[in-house]
């Protein structure tokens, strides 16, 4: 593993601490992760010939158009899709989501649509701006059961269109049986469209299973969570549905020909990608994707489950500080972790303690997933209204929340070890609480800062 760590741009970055300087521990990959630092060279190379694609001529625009459409090519074989799908390139998942909520509404007006408790904002709000939503609730272990799936589309008998469910949640890690869900979709005529956004970076995804039925209709994912933070992520999807009356945003790019008095449209994918599109964004993804599966995609997994059981053991030790959802894991679940303080300590304070004492990065909060998180911390209905009035009053050390740490396969043992620490030093009260101070997004020290380069 030593070899793909070393693959990571920045994985020796050391940083200013309260306690001096300290090698960081990137602990929030679930937010986004970091580059391959050999997908950057190749990048730093290829740069030399950028130009504009599909409308230039000479050898740079032959170059970027032949690259970028190789890009959504493997872009395709590397998740699996189908002969009748296409990739449209989009700045992330939650600008899939939002295209193809609005696509489905031009072709499905009236469709009810499935959404889930377990899925974060970026899946549920386009749904319910368009749609009338029915939610699939998680079990009381926080998960989803496809035999609650089943009567739910019974009940609604016919009416669903669509059943919109993330693979893997970002907050518990857990995942979910996504040709199975797409299997239970299709027997009562509905599509069913996956948020990959956690799920790809961590599981060998494919849409198809060579089992028709179990096919995953639509997917949408982000690049910057797949090691290649550059703007770029595709929807996929069967290109009959996707293919709109009418593009929402339209431009270059998304005719055929323009008359005073008429317009054609272009085919997909272009139909679907005004302007001029992220061409680095969409080479650096595919070339990550490829880096990632020249070091064995499968061992990469098989590392993040080890660092994954390291993490549970090691936790387990901690008094005070509880993983939110069913500990009861399975393997198929991946390695992100939340976990809340049994005391008076915001969330926020604590991933600040860890981030300015320990120098190890974290998330804190509700991670974009308020339903599920209500779910997680057992809120009733005044809880929430409470909770919703201190939100709205910025009355940030009352937030409620949890702390998350996200692990990669180029994590260490040695880094859960030093979280680990740091949170039993935490439990002992040992940190600088005084001194903090309210910022706009964080706890931060009243005499020190991280000195941020004047570069811009
Ligand atoms: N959904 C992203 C996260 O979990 C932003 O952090």
């Amino acid at each position: 593993m030593l070899e793909v760590r070393k693959d990571i741009l920045g994985f020796d970055t050391k940083v200013e601490t309260l306690n001096g300087k300290k090698d960081y521990i990137f602990f929030d990959n679930a937010a986004s992760t970091p580059a391959l630092k050999s997908v950057y060279e190749q990048m730093e190379e290829i740069m030399k010939n950028y130009s504009n694609v599909h409308r230039g001529t000479g050898y740079k625009a032959f170059y970027s158009t032949e690259l970028f459409d190789r890009s959504r090519e493997y872009v395709m074989e590397f998740l699996g899709a189908g002969e009748n799908d296409t990739a449209i390139f989009v700045k992330n998942t939650t600008e899939g989501v939002n295209k193809f909520a609005r696509i489905f509404k031009s072709k499905f007006p009236d469709a009810k649509i499935i959404v889930s408790e377990m899925d974060h904002h970026s899946n549920l709000l386009p749904w319910k701006k368009y749609f009338n939503i029915r939610w699939w609730e998680v079990n009381d272990r926080s998960r989803l059961e496809l035999d609650r799936l089943e009567e739910i589309l019974k009940e609604e008998n016919g009416k669903v269109k669509l059943v919109a469910v993330t693979g893997a949640s970002n907050v518990t890690g857990f995942t979910n049986p996504v040709h199975e869900i797409a299997r239970l979709a299709h027997k009562y005529g509905a599509y069913v469209f996956i948020d990959g956004a956690q799920l790809i970076p961590h599981r060998k995804t494919s849409m198809t299973t060579g089992n028709p039925e179990e096919k995953i209709d639509f997917l949408a994912f982000s690049a910057h969570k797949i090691y290649s933070p550059f703007g770029s992520g595709a929807l996929l999807g069967d290109k009959n549905v996707l293919s709109a009356e009418e593009p929402q945003c339209v431009g270059g790019g998304t005719i055929k020909f323009v008359a005073k008095d008429e317009i054609v449209w272009a085919d997909l994918p272009d139909r679907e990608e005004a302007g001029t599109p992220n061409i680095p964004g969409a080479i650096s993804l595919a070339l990550t994707l490829k880096k990632l599966n020249s070091h064995d995609f499968n061992k990469l997994e098989k590392r993040e489950e080890e660092l994954a059981s390291y993490f549970i053991k090691k936790f387990s030790k901690l008094n005070k500080f509880t993983l939110l959802g069913d500990e009861n894991r399975t393997e198929k679940d991946f390695s992100v972790f939340s976990f809340k303080f049994e005391g008076e300590l915001s969330p926020f304070l604590i991933a600040s303690i860890l981030s300015f004492e320990e120098g190890i990065g974290v998330r804190a909060g509700c991670f974009c997933a308020h339903p599920y998180l209500a779910r997680l911390m057992n809120f009733s209905k005044d809880d929430l209204e409470d909770v919703k009035n201190k939100i709205i009053k910025d009355e940030m050390d009352k937030f409620p929340g949890a702390i998350r740490a996200s692990l990669s396969f180029y994590n260490t043992e040695e880094e859960i070890d030093r979280l680990i620490n740091a949170l039993e030093k935490i439990e002992k009260g040992e940190f600088s609480e005084y001194y903090y101070r309210e910022d706009v997004h964080a706890f931060v020290p009243k005499n020190f800062d991280f000195k941020i380069p004047d570069l811009i």
